[in-house]
């Protein structure tokens, strides 16, 4: 069985990685994501200074999933530059991605030309998608505005540059997205973020259950997974080949993982499921990964990615 994967040009001993958010925000987290059965393991979101996020509790687990509004809690975008630029220097065979966004149009052109002018030489993840900063839509729900932005980033940005993409509900709003994504040389989207701004409530103390904007959050885990491998589906069949897909969103399993592959995906990433169970999950979803290949007398993932059939 072999279920090495290939993403842009590493080749990785995992199709698995970390989504961003979860277990990712200290050097500790990261130091021991880079020791995990992970083939690769990504940041959290930074922006150009340090931020405390939003008021807690800003995380709640739920019976089927989860519920967050961190706002973007991060150490700022030097501390996971200068890791990611130590840490590619000793470890060529499982990458760290940087995911970045700024707090204003303006300060993310300054972190990716900050990143741009860097002895970075990895993937930069530029993230469209955070639902949890009070006043902010977010960036890939308006068409325009994510045309011009990476108009801008492309004029001056020459290095790997992938994007992280929120949920879409609409035949049309995967064409349009899909046509303004195809116009960069993106290396690859990753799909979806947490559906945003849900609401859980707490029957027996009728409230909510995280404390930011009165309780709306992004939502994860098993709630959002056909909403997921739509994403995947969608972008699959829309984008440009060379732009790869990492599938985000409802995996708890090796059957998660396979669909997602199957889908289109080139990498899954797990968020809700990595912060239940931690790190373990990784070696756990590898090996369930494993038994669906053998049953099904795959031995290697290129055999049955993207490969879904119409009925
Ligand atoms: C946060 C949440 C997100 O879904 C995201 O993409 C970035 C940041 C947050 O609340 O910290």
């Amino acid at each position: 069985m072999n279920t090495t994967t290939s993403f842009k040009d590493y080749t990785l001993n995992s199709c698995l990685l970390n989504a961003s958010g979860i277990h990712c925000l200290t050097v500790e987290d990261l130091n021991a994501l880079s020791q995990s059965q992970a083939g690769a393991f990504v940041t959290k979101t930074a922006t150009l200074h340090e931020r405390e996020g939003n008021p807690t509790p800003r995380y709640f687990d739920t019976p089927l999933g989860s519920i967050n509004s961190m706002g973007l809690p991060n150490l700022g975008v030097d501390v996971y530059l200068n890791y990611v630029i130590e840490y590619e220097k000793s470890h060529p065979e499982k990458p760290c991605f940087l995911s970045v966004v700024g707090m204003s149009y303006e300060e993310t052109i300054s972190i990716l030309k900050k990143v741009q002018e860097s002895d970075y030489q990895g993937m930069t993840e530029f993230n469209l998608s955070c639902p949890n900063l009070p006043g902010k839509p977010q960036i890939a729900y308006d068409f325009e505005l994510t045309h011009q932005l990476l108009s801008d980033v492309f004029s001056f940005f020459t290095k790997p540059l992938g994007v992280k993409l929120p949920p879409y509900f609409d035949m049309a709003h995967f064409d349009a997205i899909s046509t303004i994504l195809n116009q960069f040389p993106l290396a690859y989207v990753n799909t979806i973020n947490s559906i945003g701004n849900g609401l859980y409530i707490d029957v027996d103390s009728e409230s909510v259950v995280i404390k930011p904007k009165s309780g709306f959050g992004g939502i994860g885990g098993a709630y959002v997974k056909p909403t997921a491998l739509a994403n995947v589906r969608a972008l699959c069949t829309r984008l440009n080949p060379s732009i790869q897909i990492i599938g985000t969103g409802g995996v708890l399993t090796g059957q998660d993982v396979f669909e997602h592959l199957l889908c289109g995906a080139s990498l899954v990433a797990v968020g809700t499921q990595l912060y239940k169970e931690g790190l373990g999950v990784f070696d756990r979803l590898n090996r369930e990964l494993s038994i669906i290949m053998k049953k099904k007398g795959y031995t290697s993932i290129e055999q049955f990615r993207g490969k879904l059939k119409d009925m």
